[in-house]
């Protein structure tokens, strides 16, 4: 932006240079042409991106053009040396416009570049970060799990074992016990949203369905879930990515809508699968949330569905409410027969 103004200046200051000096140049045509010229290519490169070819192209066109009137102009007689100048500086502003040309166009590969680099390293992340919460999930359920139940047995046992007139002792067991067993099922529930172990077993309409029946029994928000020629398995990727991208629609839901009911629905149509979370809360905020410090659940969501190459959107539905959709590609074959259209309330 800065460069862009700087050029505009430069070109205002010339074109009043020019005017201030239109009394003096004989003819004064020229170099008004010139200042014009060199706006149009300068315009060209700032403006359109003109790559340093074009500009070239565009600039040697000019400064030939300009040569071939001034040819014909000086065979009528006219005085040939102010032409002969304004060429010049028409060939110069030519050339600074290829210099801009090629210093932008190597600020637009580098950007593009870091980029890709970017998208890359997010794509890694999230993939490191599924990995590194399906070993936290595994370790939570399998090694605190199991220690957590020797150790409800054990208190189980002492609670029988003790004798009768240590009471105190034994209802001390108990209450032990008690907080072991509740502890375990809060164990399993973050192991659970961690990596549902269903998602690698019975695949995404399964695990859905079993978060969305949590997801109801937790927030007392009414689900209506329908999915529409999902094939039985999807590539890993897409279906880690989806859930993902439903469980974090759905927090939202709960955290920021004040929603009765929510909407879950997944469509797959030949290569694509459509995915929507509608609720009917209170809307997204008149600036969708630009005014105040936002999470990052909204950017992990577009960085999911981009690392899948789809689109994302988020909006208030007609009725109130939010609605967020999400399109990825999906690969035609590969998965299993689509089950048939499925719903749940
Ligand atoms: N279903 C929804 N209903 C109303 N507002 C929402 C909904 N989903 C997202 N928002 C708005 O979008 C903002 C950004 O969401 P997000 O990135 O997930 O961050 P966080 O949930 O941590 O605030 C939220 O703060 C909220 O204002
Ligand atoms: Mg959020």
């Amino acid at each position: 932006d800065g460069l862009g103004l700087l050029f505009a200046l430069g070109l205002a200051s010339n074109l009043l240079l020019y005017v201030y000096l239109l009394p003096y140049a004989v003819p004064t045509y020229p170099s008004l042409m010139s200042s014009a010229f060199t706006t149009l290519l300068i315009a060209g490169v700032v403006l359109f991106s003109w790559s340093a070819r074009r500009t070239t192209l565009v600039g040697v066109l000019i400064c030939a053009g300009f040569a071939l009137v001034g040819a014909k102009l000086g065979q009528q007689g006219l005085p040939m040396a102010p032409f002969v100048s304004t060429l010049c500086w028409v060939a110069i502003g030519a050339a600074l416009a290829v210099a801009c040309a090629r210093v932008l166009g190597r600020f637009r590969t580098g950007l593009i570049q870091r980029q890709d680099e970017l998208a890359a390293l997010s794509t890694r992340l999230i993939s490191v970060q599924e990995e590194q919460l399906r070993r936290l999930s595994r370790e939570l359920h399998d090694e605190l799990g199991q220690s957590l139940t020797a150790v409800s047995s054990y208190l189980w046992l002492l609670e029988r074992k003790l004798p009768p007139d240590l009471g105190e002792l034994r209802t001390r067991a108990g209450e032990a016990r008690h907080l072991v067993a509740k502890t375990l099922g809060e164990m399993r529930e973050l192991s659970q949203l961690l990596r549902p172990p269903g998602l690698d077993l019975y695949g995404l309409a399964g695990s859905l369905e079993a978060h969305l029946e949590a997801f109801r029994g937790r927030h007392q928000i009414a689900t209506k879930y329908t999915a529409e020629g999902l094939p039985e398995r999807l590539p890993e990727e897409i279906e880690t990515a989806v859930y993902r991208i439903i469980q974090e629609a759905l927090t939202n839901v709960a955290r920021h809508a004040h929603a009765k009911r929510v909407w879950v629905g997944l469509t797959a149509r030949g290569d694509e699968l459509r995915l929507e979370v509608r609720d009917d809360g209170v809307g997204l905020p008149a600036d969708n949330g630009a005014s105040r410090p936002s999470g990052i659940g909204l950017i992990g969501i577009r960085e999911r569905v981009r690392a899948l190459g789809g689109t994302v959107s988020l909006s208030s539905g007609p009725g109130g409410g939010a609605c967020l959709r999400a399109s990825v590609p999906m690969p035609r074959e590969g998965g299993g027969a689509p089950t048939a259209s499925g719903a749940n309330s």
